[in-house]
């Protein structure tokens, strides 16, 4: 089976402002990380034995994760195999960014825009409840855990279809469930998993989980 590539998006202006949600764009250091990705699919995801390989690119779609992925380049691959297999030679297309709505970030509904600090002196109780149970706790008008859960079920699905390595450019919860599926691990554990910014997870599959390696593209 290919490699998986988790990527969060580069800092974005709503990172800096330590506020969650929303639609900002990119951080100056983001654009930097924009930058250092496309280098490194050049360099890791695109490299195959013999020259380039095919790859997928999926981002969500908002605005920071498609602006993490502009610098990669994209082109069609000449069809090197297969020449009567019409519809699949035509899915080895090189990088070129899909978005998915289903990728979006956890949705905080009235806590959209706000820092952890003004959630908790706002809304208290809520504050405490998310804390009791990070998994099933959905902010009003909001999202939880377990919803984006169900919005990812597709998704996995879509993953495991094809063979050429998979490049998501995503979020921090979006991307906990995404590695806490391929990695095996207990649902209620994936809240916590640790997705830092300027990091590309390599995940390639095994019978049960995953080999992990993690890239630290700035520094
Ligand atoms: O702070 C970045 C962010 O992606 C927010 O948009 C989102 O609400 C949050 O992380 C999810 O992390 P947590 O579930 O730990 O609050």
């Amino acid at each position: 089976p290919h490699a998986f590539y988790l990527s969060r998006h580069g800092q974005s202006e709503y990172n800096v402002l330590g506020k969650i949600g929303g639609d900002s764009g990119l951080s100056p250091l983001g654009d930097a990380y924009a930058k250092a990705l496309a280098r490194f699919c050049r360099d890791e995801v695109t490299k195959g034995e013999k020259g380039e390989r095919p790859a997928r690119l999926w981002t969500s779609t908002l605005r920071r994760t498609r602006e993490t992925a502009r610098y990669i380049s994209h082109h069609s691959i000449t069809i090197d195999y297969d020449q009567d297999d019409v519809d699949h030679a035509q899915e080895w297309v090189q990088l070129r960014p899909v978005a998915w709505s289903n990728l979006d970030e956890l949705f905080a509904g009235v806590c959209d825009g706000m820092t952890y600090e003004e959630i908790e002196k706002h809304y208290p109780d809520e504050f405490r409840r998310r804390q009791n149970d990070k998994l099933a706790y959905r902010y009003p008008r909001g999202e939880s855990y377990l919803d984006m859960i169900h919005r990812l079920d597709q998704m996995v699905f879509e993953m495991d279809r094809h063979r050429e390595p998979l490049l998501i450019v995503a979020h921090q919860g979006i991307l906990r469930l995404l590695y806490a599926y391929l990695m095996d691990m207990p649902r209620e554990e994936a809240p916590y998993v640790s997705i830092p910014l300027n990091t590309v997870i390599k995940l390639e599959p095994k019978v049960y989980g995953c080999d992990e390696k993690r890239f630290e593209l700035l520094r």
